[in-house]
């Protein structure tokens, strides 16, 4: 049985969908060991308690600076012996170190098509821009923010009408999807990362992941 930690900040909604996934076998022979917010008040942490997995909550405000904090929540993590670390909805930017500790077992969700639309706020940008294409890039985390490889992505169109609201809706109903395919794909060892690029069954993927155009 693997282990999994997840990292939130908020609703939890990708870790809900990871906890069903474990409960209906999309994931194979692994458990979420822990789930660790650094909000006390994150509904993820309630959605946690109900599936009977571990909490753990650790406010920044306690430690002297960013280094610090990481490495007093890799201690927590590692205390769970982790396979994977999933960031779903973490919001919080992750040192080098401790980014390097967990090269190669840590997944993150990001709300854009990657590499478009790093950071914050992305479904307003994109409404702003204007695109009629939108959507969600499940990929390894590197030091370099929401720029590690990607191996999965989702599309969905943003309609004219569209509020960033009605985006978001349409975007998480995709992560729900992919998140969990992504984590169980590199559980049972057929993804990894090397040499900074996703393997997929020993074959390099293309800069957008699996099975995208150009
Ligand atoms: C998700 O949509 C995820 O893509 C986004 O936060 C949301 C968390 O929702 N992550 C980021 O913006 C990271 N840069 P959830 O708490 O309901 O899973």
């Amino acid at each position: 049985m693997k282990n999994i930690v997840v990292l939130i900040s908020g609703s939890g909604s990708n870790l809900q969908a990871m906890i069903d996934a474990c409960d209906s076998g999309i994931i194979q022979n692994a458990r979420i060991a822990a789930v660790v917010s650094n909000k006390a008040d994150a509904y993820g942490l309630e959605r946690a308690r109900q599936a009977g997995i571990d909490t753990v909550h650790l406010a920044a405000s306690d430690y002297s600076d960013r280094e610090t904090y990481d490495r007093a929540l890799a201690e927590r993590i590692d205390a769970f012996q982790p396979d994977l670390v999933i960031l779903a909805g973490f919001m919080r930017i992750l040192s080098h170190e401790f980014v390097r500790h967990y090269r190669g077992r840590m997944l993150n969700v990001h709300p854009s098509l990657l590499p478009k639309y790093t950071g914050l706020h992305t479904h307003q940008r994109a409404i702003e821009a204007g695109d009629k294409d939108h959507g969600t890039s499940v990929h390894f985390v590197t030091e370099e923010l929401d720029g590690g490889p990607v191996i999965l992505q989702a599309k969905v169109p943003i309609f004219d009408t569209d509020t960033a609201e009605e985006v978001m809706a349409r975007v998480q109903e995709q992560e729900h999807r992919i998140y969990p395919l992504v984590a169980n794909w590199f559980l049972q060892g057929r993804v990894c990362m090397a040499e900074d690029k996703a393997v997929f069954d020993g074959s390099a993927l293309p800069p957008h992941g699996y099975a995208a155009e150009g």
